[in-house]
């Protein structure tokens, strides 16, 4: 995770940016605060990057690459506001020992990959058409060996896979279908014939955006609905507030990378 001590709206890169919305920093350092001691509350570790003023956005640690069984493949920002996080990340799990492999390709890391490790075998889900491009999902293929399966988006709104889809426990999913293309929606539903299902009104309460240790899954306050649907299917639902965040268009799993050994 990475601290939002420089996050503002400077730019818009998503249709949830508006530069003329006011930015409360130390808020937003405040709710993700809470986030960090929810995760350290469950009992997992939080390992923290150094934030650097001149990148708003760095908060959004889970676009900085993509982990799969102790294998890093590192991102590669669509714009160029963004671009210098990478190196931020690179150097993160470097110093760490972690194998890392550098993109040619663009790719926001977590943002558009998602790993379901029990799902066919080890399966990997990832998101084009508004960030990623293409190329990169073979590029993740060949550099983590694990099959990748490409989901087209198609809704400006959620333009990122992580804001349409989560991965709840080691093999199932919850997704919207608003925000794929018809013949996407076909493949999830091939893949996942038993996956929760988001409504317009989850998704767009950034309840997608979500982390998940197999039963408890932190989630966006505002997503009530997908709570209790959350709970009906056997999981725990941790709801945590992030207001100040949604103006950058993230919430949630935008703000953690998850380090997979
Ligand atoms: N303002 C950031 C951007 O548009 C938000 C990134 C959200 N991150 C995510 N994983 N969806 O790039």
């Amino acid at each position: 995770m990475c601290s939002p001590e420089y996050f503002a709206v400077e730019y818009a890169i998503n249709p949830w940016m508006d530069v003329s919305t006011a930015v409360d920093a130390e808020l937003a350092v405040k709710q993700w605060d809470r986030l960090r001691e929810t995760l350290l509350g469950l009992g997992h570790d939080v390992h923290l990057l150094t934030p650097e003023p001149g990148l708003p956005d760095m908060v959004f640690a889970a676009n900085g690459a993509f982990v799969v069984d102790g294998t890093v493949y590192g991102a590669r920002y669509k714009h160029e506001q963004r671009a210098a996080e990478a190196v931020a990340h690179r150097a993160f799990y470097e110093t760490r020992g972690w194998h890392f492999i550098a993109p040619n390709e663009t790719n926001e890391g977590e943002g558009d990959f998602a790993y379901l490790p029990e799902a066919h075998g080890g399966l990997v889900l990832a998101g084009h058409g508004f960030r990623t491009e293409l190329p990169a999902h073979a590029e993740a293929q060949e550099a983590l060996g694990r099959p990748v399966v490409s989901l087209r988006l198609v809704d400006p709104r959620f333009y990122h896979l992580d804001v349409a889809l989560a991965s709840i426990d080691d093999e199932n999913v919850v997704y919207y279908p608003g925000a794929f293309s018809a013949a996407s929606q076909r493949v999830l539903a091939q893949l996942f014939p038993d996956a929760v299902i988001a409504d317009d009104a989850d998704a767009l309460a950034f309840g997608l955006n979500l982390v998940s240790d197999g039963l408890n899954v932190v989630l966006n306050s505002e997503a009530t609905r997908l709570a209790g649907t959350l709970k009906a299917a056997g999981y725990h639902p941790v709801p945590v507030e992030l207001g100040e965040l949604k103006k950058g268009g993230g919430s949630v799993k935008c703000c953690i990378a998850e380090l997979r050994h």
